[in-house]
């Protein structure tokens, strides 16, 4: 009983709470550049309610609306593609898809359709810290096959937009040469994150953002924390991972916070644009010696600020 009034209680927040989430999808910022308004953005989430209901998931249409609103914010003339690597059954592909039909942009989806490899030693189990879980795989779980998801994107997405490459990560992705400006990576592994990471973060534009499914696990959000594995494979600095330990703050799960699975990155993100804080602390924190954020929202290289302001 105690435990059934908890989880009402849960879904009463999160409705609450949902909204405040959405605010940047709904704000008039997102999609303008491509004339995409209230009307049509509802459309959409009710559309991604609708699949995330009709298709077997492993990731929720909220994560679904939050990698949306980046898309949606992106300027209409940096060239690139949206990439997705791990499909399951499509409904995560099948969402992107919807937006991508929206925004004139290509989804590459990238997946064995076998299901996962077999793990290494440090994948046959997860470690999730916040709520004291492990997550352990075998091989051919998650498995959907092409059929099935093209199937899934054919009645509830936009299959147009979409290219399919089938076969493991290590095997397809190194012939993959085309520009992304959106990642998402819902691969479980650690090991198909450092494939991913290795073959796409490259290709991704300045400014953009690869996200990641798993954020929660350990061995997922430390690779993105792991200096040598960033100057070993990718001769840079490890970016590091916002949500990393819990995902971004969007769901309530089991534990009494938000949390979500979703987590991200940008690459090369033009930090002088960033709000600028005094950090002087205690009552002399003056937020008048606090600089504005002097081009808003310009985050790509050579991206007009003119035109955000
Ligand atoms: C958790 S599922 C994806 C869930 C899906 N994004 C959703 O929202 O329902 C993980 C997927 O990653 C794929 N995968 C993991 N590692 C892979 C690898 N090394 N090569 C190819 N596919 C891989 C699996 O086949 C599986 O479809």
């Amino acid at each position: 009983m105690k435990s059934y009034l908890g989880k009402i209680y849960r879904v009463f927040i999160q409705l609450l709470a949902t909204p405040i989430f959405l605010s940047g999808f709904f704000s008039a910022e997102a999609g303008k550049e491509y004339g995409i308004g209230f009307a049509q953005k509802l459309g959409l989430v009710f559309k991604m309610i609708r699949n995330n209901m009709s298709i077997t998931s492993g990731s929720s249409f909220i994560e679904h609306l939050v990698m949306a609103t980046t898309l949606l914010k992106l300027p209409k003339n940096l060239q690139g593609c949206v990439v997705e690597c791990g499909t399951y059954k499509g409904v995560s592909a099948t969402n992107l898809s919807l937006i991508c039909a929206l925004v004139g942009r290509k989804l590459e989806i990238f997946d064995s359709f076998e299901g996962l490899p077999e793990p290494s030693a440090q994948d046959k189990e997860h470690a999730i810290l916040g709520t004291q879980e492990t997550h352990f795989y075998e091989k051919g779980w998650w498995e959907g096959t092409l059929e099935e998801v093209k199937n899934n994107i054919k009645t509830y997405g936009k299959i147009d937009v979409c290219n399919f490459h089938k076969g493991y990560f290590n095997q397809t992705l190194p012939h993959f040469r085309q520009a992304c400006v959106q990642i998402f990576v819902d691969v479980d592994y650690r090991d198909s994150l450092a494939d991913c990471l290795k073959n796409l973060w490259p290709l991704l534009q300045d400014g953009c953002y690869f996200y990641v499914h798993e954020a929660q696990h350990m061995e997922i959000a430390s690779l993105f924390y792991s200096e040598k594995w960033w100057s070993e494979e990718l001769q840079g600095i490890a970016p590091g991972l916002v949500g990393a330990g819990t995902g971004v703050g969007i769901k309530i799960l089991t534990e009494p916070y938000f949390s979500s699975s979703l987590g991200f990155t940008i690459k090369n993100p033009q930090k002088q644009n960033f709000k600028r804080y005094a950090q002087v602390g205690g009552l002399k924190l003056n937020l008048a010696a606090a600089g504005k954020l002097t081009t808003p929202g310009a985050m790509y290289t050579g991206e007009s600020t003119a035109s955000k302001s």
